[in-house]
């Protein structure tokens, strides 16, 4: 992300860190639900979907610079790098996240091309998302769940908010930049709820069946913190089964929007069927 550069910074150390955290941007897609679902809807790539995807890969950066933190998941590996309060420390990678997330919100103020209504209807959708009843309240639950072992229908609370909250509001962010009316809004609500949920129980799954080479985080950590996952629930076969019906049924709710969205079924497909 060449963000960096446009973020100002007062503090050397903060910038350093700051810097270092967006060298490797992991593999966004999420900006890319954004953008495709934009031009899916719109029917031309949009420079406004573009920016606004940037603004979500900060707040998702944000949550994982906070997710690795020694009171969370105590992560030492992420992006194939020391995690940030690693390479720097504690404090400074909480202030990176928290400098992360507050920016994501002045970039989408200052994007050209959106209306005012429309800016405000992203600021309320990325809000909420990242917020208690979304990624922060998962985050919440999945720390209380560690120990325990949740049913399937917990589990799927914990999963919508930690992780499919986000991937959700990038569809419908994208949907917002394109301007879709209220049906198409009501069908990519439910395809990204589904595919948000594929994205982490397919995340359970890697956890346990890739190297941590391949994934760029530490392998077996959801076990070795006893975790409630869906491989813990569910066995591998069955979680990555799950995913796949979760897929499908992501994909047959795109098909009124005929070749149109060809893009981001093939996007959907590879954040299911991902190697890391
Ligand atoms: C990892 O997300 C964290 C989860 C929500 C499971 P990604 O797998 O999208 O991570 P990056 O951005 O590519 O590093
Ligand atoms: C993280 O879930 C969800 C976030 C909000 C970042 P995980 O804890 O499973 O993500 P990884 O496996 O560390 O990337
Ligand atoms: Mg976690
Ligand atoms: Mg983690
Ligand atoms: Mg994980």
């Amino acid at each position: 992300m060449a963000l960096s550069s446009n973020i100002v910074c007062s503090d050397p150390a903060l910038e350093a860190a700051l810097a270092y955290a967006l060298a490797n941007p992991g593999k966004q897609l999420r900006s890319r639900l954004c953008r495709e679902t934009a031009t899916m809807v719109s029917g031309e790539a949009m420079q406004s979907a573009t920016r606004v995807g940037e603004a979500i890969e900060c707040l998702h950066t944000y949550s994982l610079i906070h997710d690795d933190l020694p009171s969370m998941d105590n992560d030492d590996l992420r992006r194939g790098k020391p995690t940030v309060h690693r390479a720097f420390d504690e404090a400074t990678a909480i202030l990176v996240g928290d400098g992360l997330q507050a920016f994501a919100f002045e970039w989408v103020s200052e994007t050209d091309g959106l209306s005012d209504t429309q800016k405000i209807k992203l600021v309320k959708l990325l809000s909420k998302s990242v917020g208690f009843d979304g990624m922060v309240g998962g985050q919440a639950m999945d720390i209380a769940a560690e120990g325990k072992s949740l049913d399937v229908s917990a589990l799927k609370e914990v999963h919508l908010r930690k992780t499919g909250a986000l991937i959700e509001a990038s569809v419908l962010a994208g949907a917002i930049c394109g301007e879709a009316n209220a049906g198409q809004i009501e069908a990519l609500g439910r395809f990204s709820r589904n595919i948000g949920l594929a994205f982490q129980v397919m995340d359970d799954v890697l956890d346990v069946t890739a190297s941590s080479e391949t994934l760029g985080k530490t392998a077996g950590k959801d076990i070795a913190a006893d975790k409630s996952t869906y491989v813990a629930c569910m066995g591998v076969d069955a979680a990555s089964a799950y995913a796949n019906d979760l897929l499908n049924e992501a994909l047959a709710l795109l098909s009124p929007f005929g070749q149109a969205a060809d893009a981001l079924s093939a996007l959907s497909k590879l954040l299911v069927h991902r190697k890391n």
